[in-house]
């Protein structure tokens, strides 16, 4: 099934058997003796090198052969004579299957800023740092999928096009198959949205958890894990147009339960990404590095790879908001008037409190829960004191909110009065206000932003960097 790839072949021992390469350019480099071509075919983040003999090929192929250029090769594994690799390959062919013109192809070997690379979006797959957050990235899914299966959690599949509000706030892509230049009105003037598609409004999920309750009411404890779309304009380092999301929904779950799952959860991915995805680790940590030297010395990250460590290793911090206002009342930038926001008890904690919190108070991810009901949705359990609910936020260093999740109000009559406090029209969702009066049950369930999660595995600065097209406002050219 295809050729052996990169990854493989360097694994090998150098018997001088004869192998196949099939990959593309990173370098390609002539000296009096030799020449050396550097090659990748993205499995792993090395490459492996070729050398050919001075004069064995004409110069007019050597001239097709810059980065870029995609090539197959044929010759023998050996053991490699230089430092740096244990094994290479003497060449007997070289094949070029396509050429990239050195004056136009723009990922030339040397360093790329990574707005720069966002604009070759196209190609940035290529670059070593690219490739790197793509293969983590590949791995974190998968651990996502083996955590959950090992559980005895269902994939369930929710759907993308949705007619409700999840997370009532309104920030919806419409789906919609009506003419813009003509639409259908009705006699008051109104947008006669029977005439559309679904005939009814319909658009993007902002959450797969309301469809999530209704599968965790069947089947105890399911998963979705699937693309979520968000219309805010926000143009920050932690908000996309268009994310996944891994949402959790657990029946006979309390608010305790799911901050324990919660926390296993995260711990166990990552320390799947420290187990599998060593060598591109080690290459973003040394990344980070060295653009860490251009900083003055407490500005510098903590190294990637003891940050993953520690949170593997640490139990995370749990405290009610109620408490966590309280740390910040008493904090030194709140007294000095050094926060921009204000802070007092019912504000929702903007990133500068929570990131004083995990990052200056408790130096570790931190669970804050019971939120003031108002800053919350609707479906979140209201605690006895009918002031706050059973929400849970988890926080982490350097990203602020990476999971948002509750226990959900299980009781009919509290849930309707909750929908029509927010100003919900219960007849939109009859269907999930049912699972209230059939069969109820108490249950819990969160939202991890994959994004964000990838974002601190691999410690890059943007999340526009560790999704392969970022769709972002005034941006979805790929
Ligand atoms: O806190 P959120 O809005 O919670 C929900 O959607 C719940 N329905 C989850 C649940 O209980 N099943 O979003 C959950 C997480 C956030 O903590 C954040 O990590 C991520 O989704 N997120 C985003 N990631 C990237 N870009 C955006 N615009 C995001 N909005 C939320
Ligand atoms: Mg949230």
């Amino acid at each position: 099934m295809g050729p052996l790839q990169i990854k493989e072949l360097l694994q090998q021992t150098p018997d001088a058997k004869s192998v196949t390469l099939k990959g593309w350019v990173r370098t390609k480099r002539e000296s009096k003796n030799a020449i050396f071509i550097a090659l990748n075919d993205g499995s792993t983040i090395h490459n492996i090198q070729a050398v050919a003999a001075p004069g064995q090929f004409s110069a007019e192929l050597l001239l097709t052969v810059t980065t870029g250029s995609c090539l197959k090769i044929t010759g023998q594994l050996v053991a490699s004579q230089g430092s740096g690799q244990a094994v290479e390959v003497k060449i007997d062919d070289i094949f070029v299957y396509g050429t990239a013109d050195v004056d136009s192809y723009p990922l030339q070997p040397k360093r790329h800023s990574l707005e720069f690379l966002r604009e070759i979006a196209h190609l940035r797959p290529r670059t070593n740092t690219f490739g790197a957050i793509l293969r983590i990235r590949h791995s974190l899914a998968f651990a996502v999928h083996q955590y959950f299966n090992e559980k005895g959690f269902f994939y369930l599949h929710t759907p993308i096009i949705t007619a409700s509000d999840a997370e009532g706030a309104g920030e919806m892509f419409r789906v919609t198959t009506l003419d813009l230049d003509k639409l259908p009105r009705t006699d008051e003037g109104v947008i006669n949205f029977k005439e559309d598609f679904f005939g009814r409004e319909a658009n993007l999920t902002v959450s797969g958890q309301l469809e999530g309750e209704l599968g965790a009411m069947a089947l105890s404890k399911i998963y979705t894990f699937g693309p979520t779309f968000r219309a805010e304009n926000s143009n920050t380092t932690r908000h996309l147009a268009e994310f996944w999301m891994i949402e959790p929904e657990m029946a006979f779950f309390e608010l305790e339960d799911n901050m324990e799952l919660a926390e296993d959860f995260v711990k166990y991915v990552i320390r799947y990404a420290l187990e599998n995805c060593k060598d591109d680790l080690a290459f973003l940590e040394n990344r980070l590095a060295e653009e860490d030297k251009n900083k003055p010395q407490n500005e510098r990250s903590i190294p990637l790879l003891e940050k993953l460590n520690f949170v593997v290793e640490n139990a995370f911090e749990r405290l009610t908001y109620t408490e966590a206002i309280d740390i910040l009342l008493k904090s030194k930038p709140h007294k000095e008037k050094k926060f921009q926001y204000p802070v007092g008890w019912g504000i929702d904690l903007s990133s500068e409190h929570e990131r004083y919190l995990v990052e200056k108070h408790f130096k570790k991810p931190v669970i804050l829960t019971n939120y003031p009901r108002e800053i919350k949705s609707f479906y979140m359990k209201l605690d006895d004191d009918g002031k706050t609910v059973r929400a849970m936020d988890v926080l982490f260093p350097g990203i602020g909110e990476i999971i948002g999740g509750s226990q959900r109000e299980d009781n009919y009559e509290k849930l309707l009065e909750r929908v029509h406090e927010v100003g919900i029209d219960p007849e939109v969702i009859w269907w999930y206000l049912e699972t209230r009066k059939f069969g109820t049950a108490p249950h819990s369930g969160f939202g991890l932003g994959f994004e964000r999660l990838v974002l601190f595995v691999t410690g890059m600065s943007n999340i526009r960097d560790v999704i392969p097209f970022p769709r972002y406002p005034k941006s979805a050219e790929f």
